[in-house]
């Protein structure tokens, strides 16, 4: 199912259907004409930038986020940097520093949880204690296995899934920037067959392209190759993504931890779908299948296109001294179910590995960084012994 919100006045702005086929909404759906309140938790790039876009779509957004975000929005209110220009988003959004204050502020619709992976877990438990209760919560994050997390603590039928496809930074507190506008928002409730409508209604009006999948591990998985491209191995190396694929043996570890992606889902019968901008099955079918020499080309094109120059994620994470990483739900989540499953999976265990170590500090990071001939090296040591 795919819905396309506010860009077709034609019909009211919001249609569904699957890419080929749209079904419109009728004009007077509830849901969507309600005022709606709504409080997102943890406000960083990705809570910011859909809870500004909510604002400025009608609905009364708190974000939860830190003390700085919460005096930067109280003294100079919340602006969201898109590549057609700035907008304030006024009124309708205002900013609270624990879970506790927001809830004191009256009753909300819905909850955004938009923590990193590695923050899941306990944001939710605050969430759950201090009374959030009964509304559904849009789970927003990279990587598999933080929904499974948030399904312990909210319930199957609570949770929608979200993956996000647009990149969004910010550049300081109180200000989010939108750096393409290429993406969208996929989503897909936990409980099968349940149905999304209030979620979905609740971005009417917003600009952002929703679609929304029956199943949500497969939105999860397929957003992984995304995530993988240019990211870990950019870390280890604190290199680029072109002078990483100028290296024969670490464009093989690239498309070979893509690969054991694609088994693993294979096994597990979860099946890769496209997201908003981003043809996914025909990416991992080239990848999957190409010679290396084609691969270092396709995968230069796609990650210079994807990140556009900017540097991701694991490796600012290192940059900016961080000792934890959303690494476990990435490549080590394709270790773990591999595990499970009886699929070998060494490149994404030797790049796991690698990053907890970097991470915990207990490699120096100067051991690797600009050093591509040794992880290539490690690389034939490791797929020899698998
Ligand atoms: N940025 C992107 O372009 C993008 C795009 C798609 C998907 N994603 C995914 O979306 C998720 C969120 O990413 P992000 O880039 O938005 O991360 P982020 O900028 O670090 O935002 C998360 C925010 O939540 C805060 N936080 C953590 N626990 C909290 C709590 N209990 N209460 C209140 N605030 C809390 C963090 O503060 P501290 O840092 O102080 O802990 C941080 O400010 C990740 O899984 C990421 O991989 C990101």
């Amino acid at each position: 199912v795919a819905v396309q919100i506010g860009s077709a006045p034609g019909w009211n702005g919001l249609g569904w259907g699957h890419d080929d086929e749209v079904v419109l909404v009728p004009a007077h759906w509830p849901q969507a004409e309600m005022m709606m309140r709504i409080v997102i938790v943890g406000a960083g790039a990705v809570g910011g930038f859909i809870g500004g876009r909510l604002a400025l779509a009608g609905k009364e957004v708190v974000l939860v986020g830190r003390p700085p975000l919460e005096q930067a929005v109280r003294t100079r209110g919340f602006r969201l940097v898109e590549p057609n220009g700035t907008r304030h988003t006024g009124q309708g959004l205002t900013a609270v520093a624990s879970v506790a204050e927001a809830v004191r502020s009256g009753p909300f619709d819905l909850a955004l949880l938009t923590v990193r992976t590695y923050d899941v877990r306990d944001a939710a438990l605050e969430m759950d204690k201090s009374g959030l209760k009964g509304i559904p919560v849009l789970c927003v994050q990279n990587g598999v296995g933080s929904e499974d997390e948030a399904i312990e603590v909210f319930g199957q039928q609570r949770v929608v899934v979200g993956s996000l496809t647009l990149p969004v930074t910010v550049p300081q507190p109180g200000v989010v920037r939108l750096v393409r506008e290429r993406g969208g928002l996929g989503l897909a409730t936990a409980a099968v067959g349940a149905d999304p409508g209030a979620v979905v209604a609740a971005f009417m009006g917003s600009g952002l392209r929703v679609r929304t999948y029956p199943d949500f591990r497969s939105l999860r998985w397929s957003k992984l190759p995304l995530n993988l491209l240019g990211n870990s191995i950019s870390a280890v190396l604190d290199m680029g993504p072109s002078d990483i694929y100028a290296h024969p043996g670490l464009v093989d570890l690239e498309v070979s931890a893509l690969r054991e992606v694609r088994s693993v889902c294979n096994r597990l019968g979860v099946r890769l779908v496209d997201l908003p901008g981003y043809p996914v099955r025909a990416l991992m079918w080239l990848v999957c299948r190409a010679p290396t020499a084609g691969n270092a080309a396709l995968l230069k094109w796609s990650v210079a296109a994807g990140r556009r120059g900017r540097v991701a994620s694991l490796r600012a994470g290192l940059k900016d001294g961080r000792l934890t990483s959303e690494v476990g739900h990435m490549n080590g989540a394709v270790v773990r179910w591999g595990g499970h499953l009886g699929i070998p999976t060494p490149a994404n265990r030797l790049l796991w590995e690698v990053l907890v170590e970097l991470f915990s500090q207990k490699q120096q990071w100067t051991h690797w960084a600009g050093r591509p001939e040794r992880l290539a090296a490690e690389w034939t040591r490791a797929k020899t012994l698998a």
